[in-house]
């Protein structure tokens, strides 16, 4: 392996510790001479509950803010075409990689971000975030081109957002398919590298005024805060491009919150059904395109999900992937 291709190779480890919805990964790299190409994996798709493939495409855009930072920290310089390709649907972005600069610190801070930041489901601190670290995770979205809306405990709409959250998941609870999806991807077995497993799902809130999603498999329950922020991710457009733009926009969201010490989690059926996706944007008069519902706040470090071995998600020079979803070796 030469030079190039050990930094090719930590990149592509450091983009696949992106987030992905229920831990699908739903991503697949190509690697010709210095050239990354990404495409959407559609058998790691959640064809009942994200049926346009948004959920796909926002984990994409995560997996490739991941790859453009930790080019960076190999001094690289990542020159980045993002789709549509009407001959390539699956087709997300190409990643050429030039010579580039040594990273600056925000750059560097970002990268060792990657490598610390985890979903948490368990209770936060009872507080909301102090303003100054809100206003950095705010710049972080608008400098991908979203928008990042706080929802504060003192908000009137926090509570009508909470209720539209829970209708949505008693819906999909009492829709078979819906429900098979989340069981074929949550409470996963000890050897799959994908899925989320039942110890990472975090209590079952007790609490009506809870900011955080409920599981059909949740070990225990638990109390949880009140008061932390919550916020929605929204991008001016609704197109495959805007969800790029939106996973970008996540994982950069979540690496400046990380290195606040904030943690983030998800609450996202609410934005798989189309009745209260739009009520939700009517609630909040919002005018943009939600993409992604979390709280953000102060919990315990918690172990990482497991990852399908990046070289199983990745070919090089022509090699095609192979995503097997079990834990090899
Ligand atoms: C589009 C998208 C939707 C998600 N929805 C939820 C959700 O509703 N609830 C949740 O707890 N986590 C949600 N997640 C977080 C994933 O479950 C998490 O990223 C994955 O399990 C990997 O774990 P990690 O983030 O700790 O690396 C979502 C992530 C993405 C990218």
């Amino acid at each position: 392996m030469d030079v190039v291709d050990a930094r090719v190779q930590r990149i592509l480890r450091a983009a696949a510790s992106a987030p992905s919805v229920f831990n699908t990964q739903p991503w697949q790299a190509q690697v010709a001479g210095r050239t990354l190409t990404l495409r959407a994996d559609p058998a790691r798709q959640l064809h009942h509950s994200d049926p346009h493939g948004r959920e796909m495409l926002i984990s994409c855009g995560a997996f490739l803010f991941n790859a453009r930072t930790a080019a960076r920290r190999e001094s690289l310089t990542p020159v980045v075409r993002v789709l549509p390709d009407p001959a390539d649907e699956l087709l997300v972005a190409t990643m050429r990689l030039e010579p580039g600069p040594i990273p600056n610190t925000d750059e560097l801070e970002l990268s060792v971000a990657i490598a610390r930041r985890t979903t948490s489901r368990v209770p936060f601190d009872d507080q909301p975030l102090f303003t100054d670290v809100l206003m950095a995770i705010r710049d972080a979205a608008r400098d991908e081109g979203a928008d990042l809306r706080p929802i504060q405990p003192s908000e009137p709409a926090r509570a009508e957002v909470l209720g539209l959250v829970r209708r949505a998941e008693s819906l999909a609870a009492e829709d078979p398919a819906a429900r098979g999806e989340e069981l074929a991807w949550t409470a996963t077995d000890a050897d799959r590298a994908d899925g989320v497993p039942a110890v990472l799902l975090g209590p079952e809130p007790e609490n009506d005024g809870a900011p955080v999603r409920r599981f059909l498999s949740s070990p225990g329950s638990a109390q949880f805060e009140q008061h932390s922020t919550m916020a929605l991710l929204a991008t001016a457009g609704d197109s495959p491009r805007d969800w790029v733009t939106a996973g970008q926009a996540l994982e950069r969201v979540l690496l400046i919150a990380t290195t606040y010490f904030v943690h983030a989690s998800f609450a996202t059926t609410v934005l798989e059904n189309p009745t209260t996706r739009h009520d939700l944007r009517r609630v909040l008069s919002l005018d943009a395109a939600p993409q992604m519902l979390m709280r953000l706040g102060y919990s315990a470090m918690l172990p990482h999900t497991p990852r399908l071995p990046a070289e199983e998600q990745a070919g090089v020079d022509g090699a095609p992937p192979v995503s097997p979803g079990v834990r090899s070796g």
